[in-house]
């Protein structure tokens, strides 16, 4: 690990990105202090006085490293294709949490031509709006939170935008899925005026990060 004296603050969000994350930043020789999925605490030390970790939803990674309030971030390309990029690098693909943002829906309507003006239920709705509009399809949006599998089974919508890995959530719900709207795995994002002003410090920590992906780690997946 690097030695920097740069103040330096990682946004994770809890569940899948952190435990992702947390085995590549301690082959990095970066160990967190406090244990997030314990601790109250948003703000965690690190065994490095100058780096530090603050825990925020996974939606809400862009928004802090857009504004500075975190340098980097570790996020799901899902989420940063909703976000936007704005103010934002995307160094480095980690390769870890790996699935697919997909449309879904009832095997009957697979074929995307029986529904005429479709409901979509999802929480990528701008994704989903540039998706259906780059298709010529008309769509009318709902915004979800989470739980989207159900809202076909209920009326709700047509079809559902939301991230498949192994399509159990789709067949546990009788749901298929129908088309893949982008292949998705969780990047390391920069703030763009930080990656300026702490030029070092930054570089060095995402070279590192970038180093941790070429080369296999512990607790990595086996080759
Ligand atoms: P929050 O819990 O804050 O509402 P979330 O439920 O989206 O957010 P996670 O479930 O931890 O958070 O997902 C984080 C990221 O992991 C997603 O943005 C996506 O890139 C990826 N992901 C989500 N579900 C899966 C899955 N089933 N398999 C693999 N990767 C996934
Ligand atoms: C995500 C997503 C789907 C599910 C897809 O949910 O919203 O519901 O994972 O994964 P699958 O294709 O492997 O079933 P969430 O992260 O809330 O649930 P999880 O912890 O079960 O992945």
């Amino acid at each position: 690990m690097m030695n920097t004296n740069t103040p330096l603050t990682l946004a994770l969000s809890k569940g899948r990105i952190f435990d992702e994350t947390r085995p590549l930043l301690a082959a990095m020789g970066i160990e967190l202090i406090d244990d997030p999925e314990h601790s109250r605490k948003l703000i965690l030390d690190t065994n490095h006085s100058a780096i530090k970790v603050v825990v925020v939803r996974a939606a809400d990674t862009p928004t802090y490293v857009q504004y500075g309030a975190a340098d980097l971030g570790v996020v799901g390309k899902d989420v940063l294709l909703e976000h936007g990029g704005e103010g934002l690098y995307e160094p480095v693909d980690l390769g870890i949490a790996r699935c697919r943002l997909m449309v879904a829906g009832f095997a009957q309507d697979a074929g995307m031509r029986s529904v005429p003006r479709p409901r979509i239920a999802t929480k990528y709705v701008n994704v989903s709006r540039g998706y259906f509009a780059g298709r010529g399809v008309q769509a009318e949006i709902i915004k979800l939170y989470g739980s989207m599998e159900l809202a076909p089974l209920v009326g709700l919508a047509d079809y559902i935008v939301d991230v498949v890995d192994t399509g159990n959530t789709l067949r546990a719900n009788g749901l298929v899925p129908i088309e893949t709207i982008a292949t998705i795995s969780s990047r390391l994002i920069v703030n763009k005026a930080a990656m300026k002003m702490k030029h070092t410090g930054l570089r060095a920590l995402v070279a590192e990060f970038a180093q941790m992906v070429a080369s296999p780690y512990e607790a990595g997946p086996c080759q």
